[in-house]
């Protein structure tokens, strides 16, 4: 891989280990950088921030990357060059849009900020299953996409009290038919990965516990409901908010008001679950995220994991650690302290990267 005028990093050219890579350094010097470097070349954007802008190097005007891996079948590349009003992306030499760019390499993250996936607002849950969805599921990221466009409109026919609009009823068949798409494709999704979610946290945590994954959805109860059913059941739902959405001037009911919730022992982990059980939580959920994406696309994601050692305490950390050295995984990691692993290593210094080991002092 490499990055020109990417945050504080100093250019480079870096070659990876299959296995494991370990970024060394102290707070500040760009660990969380180097990650966010991987990630930015692997999907074309940033998992700290929706604006690109932010990416590029203090008093520099443009920023780039490029990155080689090998996939099933083939040698593969991407790059991207990015400046304050444009943007390329590129696959294997050939220009191409953003929307064909993202999900060709697939890469499952770990920062600490995840936690807000428990902790966080709705919205912020939203956006996150709704990636990982559409990161194995084409049909679904154009699903989201089209739901939106629609939902704005549809807000705008309700802002104008406009609904008896002709038009109106077609954007409203619509909304409805990809508001079923999408919460069909989030009640299959949730159902598959809060298994996995229940044997990692369990292999790996607390083998006394039970974890799973709900869906709550707007539609209310969907067991057994198949995609015209769901669509039924939205139309219900429209005819019996219809006043208040008209009051509201937005739409009351759709996906984009549903949610997710951890259960630990039947217990909401956002409000009974300890600090440490939340990461653990959150930490078992990228590992199945990691086993969907290898059910889904038969394809390996890496793995990214910062600061691992000012998150964890140490019987946690171990336990990780056991568990991905028996996994066949290419994983990058960040830690200001020296793990007991294998690895390819990398120290971190005023954002330049070198080959070696770091001292612990
Ligand atoms: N666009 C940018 N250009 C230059 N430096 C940046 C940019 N964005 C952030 N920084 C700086 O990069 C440094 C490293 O940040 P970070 O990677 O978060 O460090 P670490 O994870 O090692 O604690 C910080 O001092 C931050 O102020
Ligand atoms: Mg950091």
């Amino acid at each position: 891989m490499n990055y020109i005028n990417f945050r504080n990093l100093e250019d480079r050219n870096i070659q990876f280990s299959p296995r494991f890579n370990l970024f060394f350094g102290k707070n500040g010097q760009g660990k969380t950088s180097i990650l966010e470097a991987i990630y930015f070349s692997a999907t074309g954007k940033s998992f700290r921030t929706s604006k690109n802008i932010e990416l590029i190097k203090y008093n520099r005007d443009k920023m780039g990357s490029y990155i080689s891996y090998r996939d099933l079948i083939s040698e593969k590349t991407l790059s991207v060059k990015l400046d304050k009003k444009n943007k390329e992306y590129k696959y294997n030499g050939k220009k191409t849009s953003f929307d064909e760019f993202y999900g060709k390499m697939n890469v499952v993250t770990f920062i600490p900020e995840d936690i807000e996936l428990i902790v966080g607002s709705p919205a912020f849950r939203r956006s996150f299953f709704d990636a990982e969805i559409a990161q194995s599921n084409y049909e679904y990221f154009k699903n989201l996409k089209d739901f939106n466009k629609v939902l704005k409109i549809r807000n705008k026919y309700l802002k104008e009290k406009n609904t008896k609009d002709e038009v109106y009823s077609i954007y409203e068949d619509n909304f409805v038919k990809l508001a079923a798409k999408i919460i069909f494709k989030r009640i299959e999704y949730v159902k598959n990965i809060s298994i996995i979610l229940n044997l990692n946290y369990r292999k790996l945590f607390d083998s006394k516990k039970e974890l799973s994954l709900k869906y709550e959805s707007f539609i209310g109860e969907f067991k057994g409901l198949n995609l015209l059913k769901i669509e039924e059941k939205i139309r219900e739902k429209i005819e019996k908010f219809k006043l208040q959405e008209l009051r509201y001037g937005y739409s009351l009911v759709g996906p984009q008001r549903d949610d997710f919730k951890f259960l630990l022992n039947m217990k909401e982990a956002k409000s009974y679950s300890s600090q440490g059980e939340k990461k653990s939580i959150i930490f078992a959920l990228k590992l199945s995220e990691i086993d969907m994406v290898i059910k889904e696309k038969k394809e390996t994601p890496i793995f990214l994991i910062d600061d691992i050692s000012s998150y964890f305490d140490s019987i946690r950390k171990d336990s990780i650690i056991n568990y991905l050295k028996k996994r066949e995984l290419q994983v990058f990691i960040s830690s200001t302290t020296d793990l007991n692993i294998e690895s390819k290593n990398f120290r971190i210094d005023k954002g330049e990267i070198q080959d070696g080991h770091y001292e612990c002092e």
